[in-house]
């Protein structure tokens, strides 16, 4: 049994839509604070909202985590709202499709200072409130793209989700004498608003490729952002948990 996480102050980045909605809704539902930050403010007090109408504690804020300012404006919002910093979902990202030859060096750029540059932002933001309560736990979401698979048109997006874990392993090492945890999800492919975007074709030949023969759920990624995120994690950190329905692991196609 678990303990509650009741009370929590819980900053979501990318909190508005898909994978970072699912986290902020599943942290709500556990009786946590949550601050859920988004580029399109109207979308983020959307889903703070829907989060309070349903019985949970939630706040939007506009924020773009590409930006020293953004990422501090967030992380202060926080402390003001809620008196400190317990947890916080890195998890914010793009992932627009270029092939190399095509792929210039501003869209390159472009990626790596959302993904990887405001997963560093975001963490470094959040610090100072964690190491002043001498706990805490940081979730950043990856992906299997990069660290173990790659996809035509995501060479700058894999090399930003292959970095991110760099980042958590040298992280995991500098705040453990402050109790703090920082560990990684990679998802595989999850149904959101983001990857409905690619196209039918695309979800279609994902669907097939996986063992379980379905599309990941936002609450698949959320249930394990939860199991780091709770008083029992408190000693795994630097690690990464695959959440994919098997699609990594066959050796040939799966069976038709
Ligand atoms: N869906 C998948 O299958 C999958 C698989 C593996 C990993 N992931 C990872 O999961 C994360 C979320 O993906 P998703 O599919 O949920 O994407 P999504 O549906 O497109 O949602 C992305 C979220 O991030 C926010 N965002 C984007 N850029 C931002 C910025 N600069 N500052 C602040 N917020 C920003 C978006 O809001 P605004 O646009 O308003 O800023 C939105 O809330 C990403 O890191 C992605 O790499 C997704």
């Amino acid at each position: 049994m678990f303990a509650s996480l009741a009370g929590r102050s819980v900053v979501v980045t990318g909190g508005s839509r898909g994978i970072g909605r699912g986290m902020a809704v599943r942290f709500a539902e556990a009786g946590c604070r949550v601050l859920l930050a988004a580029r399109n403010a109207a979308e983020a007090d959307q889903t703070a909202a829907e989060i309070t109408a349903a019985g949970g504690t939630a706040f939007g804020f506009a924020a773009d985590i590409a930006d020293p300012d953004g990422a501090t404006a967030l992380a202060a919002e926080a402390e003001r709202r809620f008196g400190g910093i317990d947890i916080l979902l890195a998890n914010a990202g793009i992932f627009p499709s270029a092939r190399l030859g095509e792929m210039t060096p501003a869209d390159f750029d472009q990626v790596i200072a959302t993904n990887l540059r405001g997963t560093f932002l975001s963490v470094t933001a959040c610090l100072p409130a964690m190491r002043r309560a001498g706990r805490g736990r940081i979730i950043v979401t990856s992906s299997i793209t990069g660290p173990v698979t790659g996809y035509p048109g995501w060479a700058h997006y894999g090399a930003s989700k292959a970095g991110q874990l760099g980042f958590v392993r040298t992280a995991a090492i500098e705040l453990a004498a402050d109790a703090i945890t920082i560990n990684a999800v990679m998802p595989g492919n999850i149904m959101t608003e983001g990857l409905a975007g690619i196209g039918p074709d695309y979800l279609r030949r994902m669907e097939a490729s996986i063992p379980m023969r379905r599309l990941g759920s936002v609450a698949d990624v959320a249930n394990a952002a939860l199991f780091f995120a709770s008083d029992e994690a408190g000693w795994i950190t630097g690690q990464t948990l695959v959440i994919d329905g098997g699609q990594i692991l066959p050796e040939a196609a799966p069976d038709a």
